[in-house]
Parts: structure tokens; C-alpha cells; sequence
């Protein structure tokens, strides 16, 4: 949530901020502000909106020829989206500005204390508290002042920080909140994601927690908490820019749904070697494997979904139990983990904050960690003993499918090794499987080729209040993920529900011209799902069919009918979620709706 930039350098600062804010505005577009030099003091531009209305406010920044500032895209927490709560944040006096990416937990006590100082505020955001401190605790050393502050401070941050004394230099922060260092020989930069270094530099510093980073325009240094400089080694992203860009497409969600083939070679290729499965060097202990009395996976959102369809494919494999558990509920559950238990954490942006506290409590319960992550130095990865990365390259919009397609795929992967180490499948079956994951890109490559279909089947759909999405078994979970996708895009209220359960209570829902996405792609219940599928049109429901085509349905049992080819059934969730995706973005089109940046979500959710 929220994105910061921050730059010093020998070119102008406004535009780099301003382009490196456009490449965070997934993290939050409810308001954007920059902070730069003038006349020797700072100057703060900020307004309620998206990022354009900045722009447009301050012509594109040209007018501003400061070589160093700070800049902020906000999703809000504390107090609405407005001018006075946009960041940056200023002192009262001026002298400092701030941006700030968290939550500062102890921040009406600390505003309580500045207030009975004479203090006054301007905003109701937890930030402003640092910004007052900062000039409350200034002393002419700033390292030390910086300090000072954060002992001061609970919750997580990223900060970025600029004082009228020093304004040749940028200072920024990390603690449980995402932050990088980009640098290059036209200056040096801060942000919290890779995207916004990208037109600068591809060369960039990983900062750990409680590390303060100083730039100038041609040195960045790294120093603890004691003042200490500590050696850290440059890493070469090798992202382009264009990976971080639309290259074409009207929204980056169909641009990452067509990408979905080059994802899953990319991600599965490397994994399979002669025949065997390579996991990176992953450490899992046979002894481990041999006496693991469960598999719990852990996630949120998309991911979590992935975590639905891999309970099926782990226990169907493995013999294991499998427990997949919102992280936000693990956290808080008191949970039955120890020294006997695989974790497995799956995360897009590895920075989620109730994943990421999931992590640590599994961690400190002495389990053993696997971490599914797409962004490579992110905080999960970072803090994971056996880490697999999703090579789904970067990931725009907010709805995910790239990077759930590619965690799926690593999980398939990761079954059939638990699976093969306990010699639970023979060879055949697993060459037979590896060949079928293999094959995987080439299908959702046809698969894709529905698009047009799909786009015109979406026009019907376009003023549904209510859709219901129901399977059975693995097509249950993939229902989870398309009901999901299309009600977070287009605000079409969507359930998803267990075939069988429907008559429980849900189907008092349906009547005349309910939606109703029927999946069908595990075969051998096919027939019970069909079964189903004709309770909800006996009550006249509009039921639109997803199923193999090699299965034998009568299109007329239906109103409309998507088939796709067929793979293993265990795999199955990789091909039919593809169609399920291109509906929903075809809908929320159809709908108008602003897909890539859906109201009151963000990407990377680092507030818990
Ligand atoms: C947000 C995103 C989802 C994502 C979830 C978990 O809600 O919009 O697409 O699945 O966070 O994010 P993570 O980065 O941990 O996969």
C-alpha cells in the first residue's frame, strides 16, 4: 500500500518522481504529492486523486529544476483521500518533508505528546507524527536525529526524508515496509518496487530492515542503526522497461493474461531437467518428509486460491494432509505448527503484511519454510530459508493472473517432488506428469485464442448485480479465483460455491436470469456437477458452461457453453481458470470500469 520515491541527482528530480510514481500507482492512487528544493526551502505539491491530477497541477513538474525530492502515491489509512492528508508530510517549521509507506501503530500517543509541545496539524495521518519529531528532535547531526526518531516510532515504515539544511541529500528508512535503491551515473534513487527505478538504472541496493541509506547524487550509503557502513553488493535487475509497461494493450491485465504462456515456460522450463524436477537447490529434509503430519499453505487473496487447488493436487499425490489458510486467520490462530510441519507461503509481491507475519509465526513455531514469491529481494523471500521464484516478470495490475497462473504451475512442481522423495508416485506416472505440466504453456496458449469469444459472450453479462460460480473438487477452487476476478474488477456482487453445498441454503438465491458459471472440467464429476447445473436451471438460471472438449455434454443442457482442452485432471485448474480470467476482464470492460486499478484495492497490501 502506497508507493515512495525519492531522487537526488544532476538532472531534474519533479519528472523522474512523477514517472517513477506512475510505475507505483498500483500501490495505491487515492492522492500523489512530490517534495523538492526552491529557494532554499522545501516545496510540497500534492492532490486528492489520481497521480494525472498531480500532473496536470504541476504541468509535469518541467517548471521545477531541483535535482533532489521525495514523492507519494497513497491508498489511505488514516483519515480520507484529501489534499491535507496526501503525502509528502512537512514539519512545522518546514525544515523537513517526508513520505512515508505503513503504519505508525503508537502514533496517537506520539501525537498527543507533540500536541501538548504546541504542535499543530495539518492532516489526520499517522505520518505527520514524523515529520514533527524530526524537526522536534533535530540537533544539527541528522543521522542522529533520524535515529532518535525511529527509537521513537512503532509499526512499519518506509521512509523517505529531506531537511532544508542538507539539500544535496536524500535519506530514507525500512522497517517492514518494501524499499529499494536504484543507482546510476544521472543520480541515485529511492522506491518501494522495482517498476519505478526502471527507466533509470537497473542496478539496485537491497535495503534490510532498520537500515538508514544516504544518498547524493553519486554515492549511496548503507548503515545500520549504530552508524555503522555496512558493504552490500549491487544486483542487476533484469526486468526491462518495457516488462513494466503496456507495450500496446489497453490495460495491463490483458497484456499479463496473454503473457501467461511465456510465465509458465519460463517458470516450469528451468524446473525440469532430463526428465527430473530441479527446485533450486531447495532443502527439505527426508527425515522431515518422513515424518510430516501436515502441509500447511499459507497466503492471502489470489494466492491463497492457489493454495485451495493445491490442497487437492498435494493430498491426491502425497497422501499428506494439507491445510490452505488465509493468512490474516493463521496469524491470530494460534496455530498447530512445529518442528514436524512444512509451511508453504505463496505471495505475488512478498511483502504482504498478514503473509508476512504468517511467515514469522510458522518460523518461530520451527517449521520448516517454503516460499512461493514473484519478487525477487522482497521481504518474504528475504526471510525464507527455501525460496522458488515465479518468473511471471512483473505484475501491474492489481487483479492478479500471471503470477497465480506461475504460482500454480511451482505447486504442481512441488507436489510431484514431495510425492517422488516418499515414494508415493512411480516413474510413469511422474514422466507422465511432467510431460503434461510441460505442455501446459502451449494449451493456455490456445486456450487464449478464446479471447474474441469470450469478449462477445462478456457483452450479455454486463449488467449482472449477482453471478454465482459453482464446481466441485479442484473446480471449486479455480471458481474461488474466477469469482474473485470478476467481482474486484467489475463490482458485480459474485460468490463462489461447492456445487453439492448450493442446495444448502445459496440456491434461494437463484430465479429468473441468475447467473450462474457452471464448471465442469473434473471428469469424474462431470455428471454430479451436470446434476447441479440443472437444479439452478430448473430455476431459471442463465448457466454458462465451462468444460473439456472431449467431454460428452450436450451444449443444450445450457445457455452457453466454453470448452477448452483437456490435460491430467489434477492440472486441469491451470487451463480453465484462463477463460475464467478473460471473462471477467471483458466484463469489467464492458462495464467501463477502471480494471487495472479497481476502487478501495491496491497490489501489495503492507497494512495488515
Ligand atoms: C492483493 C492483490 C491480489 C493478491 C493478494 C495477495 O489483494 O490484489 O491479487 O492475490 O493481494 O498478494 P500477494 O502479493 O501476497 O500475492
Amino acid at each position: 500500500m502506497c508507493g515512495i520515491v525519492g531522487f537526488t541527482g544532476v538532472i531534474p528530480a519533479a519528472p523522474v518522481l512523477l514517472e517513477g510514481l506512475a510505475r507505483l500507482e498500483y500501490r495505491g492512487y487515492d492522492s500523489a504529492g512530490i517534495a523538492v528544493f526552491q529557494n532554499h526551502k522545501i516545496l510540497i505539491k500534492k492532490a486528492c486523486g489520481r497521480l494525472k491530477t498531480l500532473c496536470d497541477l504541476i504541468s509535469n513538474g518541467i517548471n521545477y529544476d531541483s535535482p533532489t525530492g521525495i514523492g507519494h502515491t497513497r491508498w489511505a489509512t488514516h483519515g480520507k483521500p484529501s489534499d491535507d492528508n496526501a503525502h509528502p508530510h512537512r514539519s512545522q517549521d518546514g525544515s523537513f518533508a517526508i513520505v512515508h509507506n505503513g503504519i505508525i501503530e503508537n502514533y496517537a500517543m506520539l501525537k498527543r505528546q507533540l500536541q501538548e509541545k504546541g504542535y499543530q496539524f495539518s492532516s489526520e495521518t499517522d505520518t505527520e507524527v514524523v515529520a514533527h519529531l524530526l524537526q522536534d528532535n533535530y540537533n544539527g547531526d541528522l543521522f542522529d536525529t533520524i535515529v532518535r526518531t525511529l527509537q521513537m516510532l512503532e509499526g512499519s515504515y518506509a521512509l523517505g526524508i529531506l531537511n532544508v539544511d542538507h539539500p544535496d541529500e536524500l535519506y530514507a528508512v525500512r522497517k517492514s515496509s518494501p524499499l529499494i535503491v536504484g543507482t546510476s551515473n544521472q543520480g541515485n534513487m529511492i522506491a518501494s518496487d522495482i517498476p519505478a527505478i526502471l527507466p533509470l538504472t537497473r542496478k539496485v541496493y537491497y535495503l534490510n530492515d532498520n537500515e538508514i541509506v544516504r544518498l547524493t547524487k553519486n554515492s549511496v550509503e548503507i548503515f545500520d542503526l549504530q552508524h555503522h557502513l555496512l558493504d552490500r553488493a549491487v544486483t542487476t535487475i533484469d526486468w526491462d522497461v518495457s516488462a513494466a509497461e503496456k507495450g500496446g494493450y489497453e490495460h495491463f491485465m490483458i497484456k499479463e493474461i496473454m503473457e501467461q504462456p511465456k510465465a509458465l515456460r519460463d517458470t516450469i522450463t528451468p524446473r525440469i531437467k532430463n526428465g527430473q524436477i530441479h527446485l533450486d537447490g531447495i532443502e527439505i529434509d527426508q527425515a522431515l518428509l518422513q515424518n510430516i503430519q501436515r502441509i500447511n499453505i499459507i497466503a492471502c487473496g489470489s494466492a491463497y486460491h492457489v493454495g485451495v487447488v493445491a490442497k487437492y493436487v498435494i493430498e491426491e499425490l502425497c497422501r499428506i494432509p494439507v491445510f490452505a489458510e488465509i493468512a490474516s486467520e493463521f496469524r491470530y490462530s494460534n496455530p498447530i505448527v512445529d518442528e514436524n510441519s512444512l509451511v508453504i507461503i505463496i505471495s505475488q509481491s512478498g511483502e504482504t503484511a498478514d503473509t508476512l507475519a504468517a511467515l514469522r509465526e510458522a518460523k518461530a513455531r520451527g517449521a520448516t519454510i517454503l516460499s512461493i514469491v514473484n519478487v525477487v529481494g522482497s521481504s518474504i523471500a528475504n526471510e525464507s530459508k527455501n525460496v522458488l521464484y515465479t518468473w511471471a516478470g512483473p505484475e501491474i495490475s492489481v487483479a492478479t493472473t500471471k503470477a497465480y497462473s506461475t504460482q500454480l504451475a511451482l505447486m504442481y512442481l512441488i507436489a510431484l517432488y514431495i510425492a517422488q522423495r516418499l515414494g508415493r508416485v512411480d516413474d510413469t506416472q511422474t514422466s507422465n506428469l511432467l510431460a503434461q505440466i510441460a505442455a501446459l504453456p502451449d494449451k493456455v496458449e490456445q486456450i487464449l485464442k478464446l479471447a474474441p469469444k469470450i469478449e462477445t459472450l462478456a457483452q450479455r453479462y454486463a449488467y449482472l448485480e449477482h453471478a454465482y460460480f459453482i464446481g466441485r473438487n479442484l473446480d471449486y477452487a479455480v471458481a474461488l479465483e474466477a469469482s474473485l476476478k470478476l467481482k474486484e474488477i467489475s463490482y458485480i456482487h459474485s460468490e463462489a460455491y461447492a456445487a453439492g453445498e448450493l442446495k444448502h441454503g445459496t440456491i434461494s438465491l437463484i430465479e429468473d436470469g441468475t447467473f450462474v458459471a457452471g464448471l465442469a472440467c473434473v471428469k469424474r464429476l462431470v455428471a454430479k456437477t451436470m446434476s447441479n447445473i440443472k437444479e439452478v436451471k430448473a430455476r431459471g438460471a442463465e448457466v454458462l458452461l465451462l468444460t473439456c472438449e472431449d467431454y460428452d455434454i450436450h451444449s443444450d443442457e445450457v445457455d452457453h457453453i466454453l470448452t477448452i482442452p483437456s490435460t491430467h485432471e489434477l492440472l486441469m485448474p491451470s487451463l480453465e481458470v484462463v477463460p475464467l480470467q478473460l471473462l471477467g476482464y471483458y466484463v469489467a470492460k464492458a462495464r467501463n470500469c477502471d480494471i487495472d486499478k479497481p476502487r478501495n484495492l491496491a497490489k501489495s497490501v503492507t497494512v495488515e
